[in-house]
């Protein structure tokens, strides 16, 4: 999985050189793909069946929505979470790889592409941050105050029809805490709560590549990640709420009451 992120992420980069000459294809509203999200997903596909030729495979780009993860491993995978950010040479998108087995998510890969950035982690193995050439072990934040959290969101731009409820809970989080960001790539997203940047974390509507990386690596991190009933996440199409088992709590107590 590392090995098929960082092939990935090298194909992006260079295509990233080329970005006035791409053709911008629309999936739906404000939802986009070129050729770059296409051949890095054929590369990831390529790397990890090449070595598990039985795993199933669904990534976004060839997804097939009556295919099942089955009951052996399945590789889920976002071959580039920020389409849009890397649309408009905004530095902060990724390559995700998430591996399930019978359907449980048992490990993550999530490469930030401009940064070079590895976030890892397998169950049970604890949860890890690659830079340069060292890796070392990340936790969720200890910070337990509200006041001083600091919240990452993802906004319903794909289903406005959550906008009113979205914009109570933003209200909400935004009157209590030290503030709300919105990067754009949500695998990074969850990332950034398991190493202790953002305190917490929510979004309305995800899809299972943008979380199957994430769930194993904040799980490992020390991290709560539930749907928005407060049940265990799952490689599904769901929203989540995200933070250490304290912000957790807070943040899914808050978005019920508003
Ligand atoms: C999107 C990003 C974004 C989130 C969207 C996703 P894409 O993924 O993760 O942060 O708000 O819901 O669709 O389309 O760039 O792979
Ligand atoms: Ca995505
Ligand atoms: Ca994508």
């Amino acid at each position: 999985m590392l090995d098929a992120a960082a092939r990935a992420a090298d194909f992006i980069r260079v295509q990233a050189a080329r970005l006035g000459e791409l053709t911008w294809e629309h999936k739906g509203p404000a939802d986009f793909v070129s050729d770059v999200d296409r051949g890095a997903e054929a590369i990831v596909r390529d790397v990890l069946l090449g070595a598990f030729p039985d795993a199933v495979f669904l990534g976004e780009e060839t997804y097939d929505p009556t295919a099942s993860l089955g009951d052996g491993l399945a590789f889920i995978v976002d071959p580039l979470d920020g389409t849009t950010n890397f649309l408009h040479d905004f530095p902060w998108y990724a390559v995700s790889i998430g591996a399930a087995w019978a359907g449980e998510p048992i490990a993550g890969v999530v490469r930030n592409v401009p940064t070079g950035e590895t976030f890892l982690a397998r169950h049970g193995g604890g949860a890890w941050r690659e830079r340069g050439h060292g890796r070392e072990p990340i936790r969720v934040s200890s910070v337990t105050q509200p006041a001083r959290a600091l919240i990452g969101t993802g906004f319903p731009f794909k289903s406005l029809g959550q906008i009113d409820a979205y914009q109570r809970h933003f209200a909400a989080i935004a009157a209590t805490t030290a503030g709300i960001r919105r990067p754009g790539a949500a695998a990074l997203d969850l990332c950034d709560v398991a190493c202790g940047r953002f305190e917490g974390f929510w979004e309305l509507t995800l899809s299972p590549w943008d979380l199957a990386a994430g769930i194993t690596i904040v799980r490992e991190a020390g991290g709560i990640i539930t749907d928005l009933d407060g049940a265990p996440a799952r490689v599904a199409h769901t929203g989540l709420v995200v933070g250490s088992p304290v912000m957790h709590a807070w943040l899914l107590a808050t978005i019920e009451a508003a």
